[in-house]
C-alpha cells in the first residue's frame, strides 16, 4: 500500500477527484429520450453549496453536449461564459467570469446526449415480439462512473444528493425511476410528462431510468413498500419466483438490519440487454432477464438458485450500498462483499434445504484460486482515478470479501455480528463510510478486538495455509501458517494473519471442537487424550487452506464419514490446490479421490470434478483417453447408485447430483452408454418435456452437444432462437460452444460477432470457446484477429471476464503474454495479470506432471 502511494506523489488528488469547492444537494432533472433517433435532450437544476468562493464549477460529463449553464442566487444570475469539455477526464468546466460567493446557489444546465449501444450510461436495448416486430427500450446503468453520460453531475459516491426526475416520453410508453410517480400529464403532442417523487440522499451511480413498453406484476406489499416485477410484454408467467424471493428477502433484511426499507416502492426490472447480472438502483433494480425471469416448472435448481441469489443480493444493497455507501471505490467491498454475504444469509433462510453455505464453498474456493497468485491484491485496494473503479468488481471483492465476513460472523457469533452491522448502518445512514467505521461499530457492539483480526484479512493480499502435525512429545497438535501460493516466491514471505482456527478432534474420549487464534507463525493446541484424527477448519468457514502431516492425513481419510460435507469439500479442494502448487504429488490426490467413490454430497463431487476438469485442460491430447477412463472409473459407483430417474423421496440436491455425475460421465468421461442413454432421453424430452426430471435436462443438452454433429448443432441453434424462456435460451446458446467438431465451433465463433447473439452474451460465449480443448487455439487466433471489433462492440466490463478464457491456452503461453503486453485492457485492474499467472500455473503443472501423467492416471 505504501509504495503505491509514494509512486503518485507527482500527481495531485485533483487530477482524479472533483474539486470540493462546490457540492450538490439536490438535482432536478428532466430528460426527453427519443427512442427513434436514439438521442435525448435534458435540463437540470441543481441546488449546490459553494464552500469556497470560486469563478468556475467543475463536474463530470461525457458524451454530452452542453448548450447553456446558468447559476443563480436570489437576484444574481450568471451565465457561463465558457463551457470546456474535457473528454479525457470526463469533466465539464463551467466558467462564470465572476466569483460565486460561498453559500447556496442554483445551477441550471441544458444538455443533449445519445442513447448509446454500449450498455452503460443512458443506453438503448431492443427485443423482438412473438410476431417478429422490433421494440425499443431505453435504460440506464450508471455504476461505477456512467451517470455522467446521462446528465452532468458530481459523479462520485461521497457526493450524495437527492434526485427529482421528470421524463418526457411517448404516450404509449411506460417509465420507471427510483421512486413512485408523483404526477403525470399529457402534453398534447403525443407525449406525456411523468414526474417522480424526490429520492432520499444517495450517490449518483444509483439513479435509474427505464423507458419502454413495460408491464408490471400486481404489487406485493412488503412492510409498506409495494414490490413489483417489471418486464417486456408477454413474460408475466416468468415472474412468480422472483416475486417470492423478492418479498422474502426484503422482509428478511429489514428485520436483520432492524431498519425499514429506505425507498418508497421497489421495482425489479428485466432489461433485454444488460451488461452485468443486475444493478441495485434504489427502488428500481435492473436485471438481465436470466437473473430475474424464470419458468418455475422447467428451470433447473441451479437456474432457480441463480435468480434467488441475484434478487437477494440486490435487495441487500438497498441498505448496504444505497442507504450507506462507501466513501470511495477502494471501499467497494463494503458494498459488494456485504451484499454477497447477505445474499447467502437470505437464501439460506428461504430454502434451508439448499444448504447455501455449503455451496458457497465453491465460491470461496474460486476466490482462493485467484488469491493464491502473486498478482492478487488486498480486498481493499487503492483506487486513484475513477476509471480504475471498474477493476474492483472481481472475485476478491465479492467472494473473498463475503468469505472473510462469514469467518468473522462465525467468530463473533451470528447475533453479535448482526447487532454490530445494524449499528453501523444506523450510524452512517444517508451518508458514506469507510472500513474503519465498520470495525468501530462491530467493536462497540461486541466488545471484541475486531479491527486487529480483520485488518489482516482486508488489507493484506493472499491467505495462509495452515499446516498441522502432531505436537512433539505426544499430546496435542502443532499448527503453523504461511502464505499459500501456486508459484514459488521470489523472496521468503513472512506475512502473518490472525487466523481463527477451529479444530475438530477425535480422541479416545470422543469428538471435541477446539478454537484457537493463530496469530504467530506457530501455535500448539493442547488436546487431552490420544488423537485418532484431527480436522482443521471445522465448519469450513475459514478463508485458509489446511495441510496435514502424512499420518494425520491417513487417519482423516479413514474417517470421511465423520466429517461434514463442507469439511470433505475442503479436504478435496485443499489437497487439489496443494497438487497444483506442486506441494503434493498428483498420485496422492488420485489415490484419495478413489476414497470418494461413494460420496453422496453434491459439492464434494463438484470439488472432485473440478480437479479432473483441470486435468482435462492441461494434459496432452494423447493422455486424454487415460483421463476419460479414470473419470469413468471414479463415477461408476455414483452413476449406478443414482440411476437415470428420480428415486422416491429423494431431495433436490440428489437430483442435481445425478445431473452433474451423468453430465460428467457423458462428457469428461466420454462414456458411450451414457451418451446413448442421454440421446434416448433427450428424444423423449422433445416429445414430452415432463418425461425428464428437470435438473437432468441441462446435462442431457451438454452430453448431446459434446457428442453431437451437424444435426444436433442445427437443432440446438434453432432452439436457442426459439427459446421460451431466458434459461432455455442460455442453455442452447452456450451448448454451441461445447460441441467437439471444429467446423461447428467455427460457426459459433462467427456468432460472437454477429447480431444473432446479444453483446451481453457474446463475450461469455467467446470465453467458453477459449476453454474448449478442441478449438481453443483457433478461438485464440479468432480473438486476436477480431480484438478491435470486440473492444468496440462488447460492454467494457465484460472484456476482462472474456479474457479469463486464456487460462486454458497451455500451448500458447508466450504468444498470449506478448499479445497482452501490447493490448492493454481497460477496466481490467489486475485481472489480466491474474489470468496470465493462472496460465503460468497451468503450464508449470503440465511440464511438471506431463511425463508421468498418463502413467499416474492408469495407476
Ligand atoms: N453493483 C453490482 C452491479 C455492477 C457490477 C455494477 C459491475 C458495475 C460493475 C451488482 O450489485 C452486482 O454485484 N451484480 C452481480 C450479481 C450478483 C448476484 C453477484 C453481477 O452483475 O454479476
Ligand atoms: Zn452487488
Amino acid at each position: 500500500m505504501h509504495d503505491q502511494e509514494a509512486a503518485v506523489t507527482s500527481v495531485t488528488a485533483e487530477d482524479y477527484r472533483l474539486p470540493t469547492s462546490v457540492t450538490p444537494e439536490r438535482y432536478e432533472i428532466r430528460l426527453s429520450p427519443d427512442l427513434r433517433s436514439f438521442t435525448f435532450a435534458g435540463e437540470e437544476t441543481v441546488a449546490i453549496t459553494v464552500h469556497q468562493p470560486t469563478a468556475e464549477i467543475v463536474l463530470n460529463a461525457i458524451e454530452l453536449e452542453i448548450d447553456r449553464a446558468v447559476v443563480e442566487r436570489g437576484e444574481r444570475r450568471l451565465t457561463a461564459t465558457a463551457v470546456e469539455l474535457d473528454p479525457t477526464n470526463e469533466r465539464a468546466r463551467l466558467r462564470f467570469g465572476e466569483t460565486l460567493a460561498a453559500g447556496s446557489w442554483r445551477l441550471t444546465i441544458a444538455f443533449r446526449g445519445i442513447l448509446n449501444d454500449k450498455l452503460h450510461g443512458f443506453y438503448r436495448s431492443q427485443y423482438k415480439d412473438s410476431a417478429g416486430q422490433i421494440h425499443r427500450v431505453a435504460a440506464t446503468q450508471f455504476e461505477a462512473t456512467d451517470a455522467r453520460r446521462a446528465f452532468p453531475c458530481w459523479d462520485e459516491p461521497a457526493l450524495k444528493a437527492s434526485f427529482k426526475v421528470s421524463l418526457v416520453i411517448d404516450d404509449d410508453l411506460t417509465a420507471i425511476s427510483n421512486t413512485a410517480i408523483e404526477r403525470e400529464r399529457r402534453l398534447g403532442d403525443g407525449r406525456k410528462e411523468i414526474v417522480f417523487k424526490e429520492t432520499i440522499r444517495m450517490s449518483s451511480y444509483l439513479a435509474a431510468i427505464v423507458v419502454g413498453e413495460f408491464e408490471a406484476t400486481e404489487a406485493v406489499d412488503v412492510g409498506g413498500a409495494p414490490l413489483r416485477i417489471v418486464h417486456v410484454p408477454g413474460k408475466r408467467p416468468l415472474t412468480n419466483w422472483a416475486r417470492e424471493i423478492g418479498a422474502f428477502s426484503l422482509k428478511f433484511f429489514s428485520d436483520y438490519y432492524a431498519i425499514k426499507y429506505p425507498g418508497d416502492k421497489l421495482d425489479l426490472i428485466a432489461i433485454p440487454d444488460f451488461a452485468s447480472g443486475a444493478m441495485e438502483n434504489l427502488g428500481a433494480i435492473t436485471f438481465r432477464e436470466t437473473a430475474l425471469l424464470v419458468d418455475e416448472k422447467s428451470a433447473s435448481r441451479s437456474e432457480l438458485e441463480r435468480v434467488a441469489d441475484v434478487v437477494s443480493h440486490e435487495n441487500a444493497h438497498m441498505w448496504f450500498g444505497d442507504l450507506v455507501t462507501m466513501k470511495w471505490w477502494n471501499g467497494l467491498w463494503l458494498n459488494e462483499a456485504f451484499a454477497t454475504f447477505m445474499e447467502m444469509l437470505a437464501v439460506d433462510a428461504w430454502k434451508p434445504q439448499w444448504q447455501r453455505w455449503v455451496s458457497f464453498g465453491v465460491s470461496r474456493a474460486a476466490a482462493m484460486a485467484v488469491d493464491a497468485l502473486h498478482s492478487t491484491r488486498p480486498i481493499e485496494y487503492t483506487v486513484r482515478a475513477a476509471s480504475e473503479a471498474g477493476g474492483m468488481f472481481d472475485i476478491l471483492t465479492y467472494e473473498k470479501g463475503a468469505a472473510v465476513l462469514r469467518m468473522l460472523e462465525q467468530y463473533l457469533g451470528a447475533e453479535e455480528f448482526r447487532k454490530g452491522i445494524s449499528l453501523y448502518l444506523r450510524k452512517h445512514q444517508y451518508a458514506n463510510a469507510e472500513t474503519t467505521d465498520l470495525w468501530d461499530a462491530l467493536e462497540e457492539s461486541s466488545g471484541q478486538p475486531v479491527r486487529k483480526l480483520m485488518d489482516s484479512w482486508i488489507f493484506q493480499p493472499g491467505f495462509p495455509i495452515v499446516s498441522v502435525r502432531p505436537a512433539s512429545g505426544g499430546r496435542g497438535l502443532m499448527l503453523s501458517q504461511r502464505r499459500f501460493a501456486y508459484l514459488p516466491e521470489n523472496q521468503p514471505n513472512t506475512q502473518l494473519w490472525r487466523v481463527p482456527v477451529m479444530v475438530k478432534v477425535r480422541t479416545d474420549g470422543g469428538v471435541s471442537t477446539h478454537k484457537i487464534l493463530l496469530n504467530e507463525t506457530e501455535a500448539t493446541l493442547e488436546v487431552p487424550g490420544r488423537i485418532e484424527w484431527a480436522l482443521v477448519n471445522q465448519g469450513g468457514h475459514g478463508f485458509y487452506r489446511s495441510r496435514y502431516a502424512p499420518e494425520l492425513l491417513d487417519a482423516l481419510t479413514s474417517a470421511l464419514a465423520e466429517l461434514a460435507p463442507i469439511e470433505r469439500f475442503a479436504l478435496v479442494n485443499d489437497t487439489w490446490a496443494a497438487v497444483v502448487a506442486g506441494l503434493t504429488p498428483l498420485g496422492e490426490f488420485l489415490k484419495m479421490a478413489r476414497l470418494f467413490r461413494d460420496e453422496t454430497d453434491l459439492n464434494v463431487w463438484r470439488a472432485l470434478l473440478a480437479a479432473f476438469n483441470y486435468l482435462d485442460m492441461v494434459i496432452e491430447d494423447a493422455a486424454r483417453p487415460a483421463l476419460q477412463a479414470r473419470v469413468r472409473e471414479l463415477l461408476a459407483a455414483a452413476a449406478a447408485r443414482l440411476e437415470w430417474t428420480p428415486q422416491r423421496g429423494e431431495d433436490e440436491l440428489q437430483s442435481q447430483l445425478r445431473a452433474i455425475i451423468l453430465g460428467a460421465l457423458g462428457t469428461l468421461g466420454a462414456d458411450g452408454d451414457c451418451r446413448d442413454r442421454a440421446r434416448e432421453l433427450y428424444a423423449n424430452y422433445g416429445r414430452d418435456a415432463s418425461s425428464v426430471e428437470r435438473n437432468l435436462v441441462p446435462a442431457l443438452i451438454s452430453i448431446l452437444a459434446y457428442n453431437g454433429g451437424e444435426a444436433e448443432y442445427r437443432e440446438f441453434k434453432e432452439n436457442f432462437k426459439a427459446a421460451r424462456n431466458p434459461q432455455e435460451e442460455q442453455r442452447y446458446l452456450f451448448s454451441l460452444a461445447s460441441f467437439r467438431r471444429l467446423e461447428l465451433l467455427r460457426a459459433t465463433m462467427d456468432m460472437t460477432l454477429s447480431d444473432e447473439v446479444r453483446t451481453q452474451n457474446a463475450p461469455y460465449l467467446m470465453h467458453s470457446l477459449l476453454n474448449n480443448t478442441i478449438c481453443r487455439e483457433e478461438a485464440w487466433r479468432f480473438l486476436k484477429r477480431n480484438w478491435d471489433k470486440m473492444i468496440e462492440r462488447y460492454p467494457e466490463n465484460s472484456i476482462p471476464r472474456m479474457c479469463e478464457g486464456i487460462i486454458a491456452l497451455v500451448t500458447l503461453e508466450d504468444e498470449v503474454r506478448e499479445f497482452f503486453a501490447t493490448h492493454k485492457v481497460k477496466q481490467g485492474g489486475k485481472t489480466i495479470d491474474q489470468h496470465l499467472e493462472r496460465l503460468r500455473v497451468a503450464v508449470a503443472f503440465r511440464s511438471r506432471e506431463g511425463a508421468n501423467l498418463e502413467r499416474e492416471l492408469k495407476g
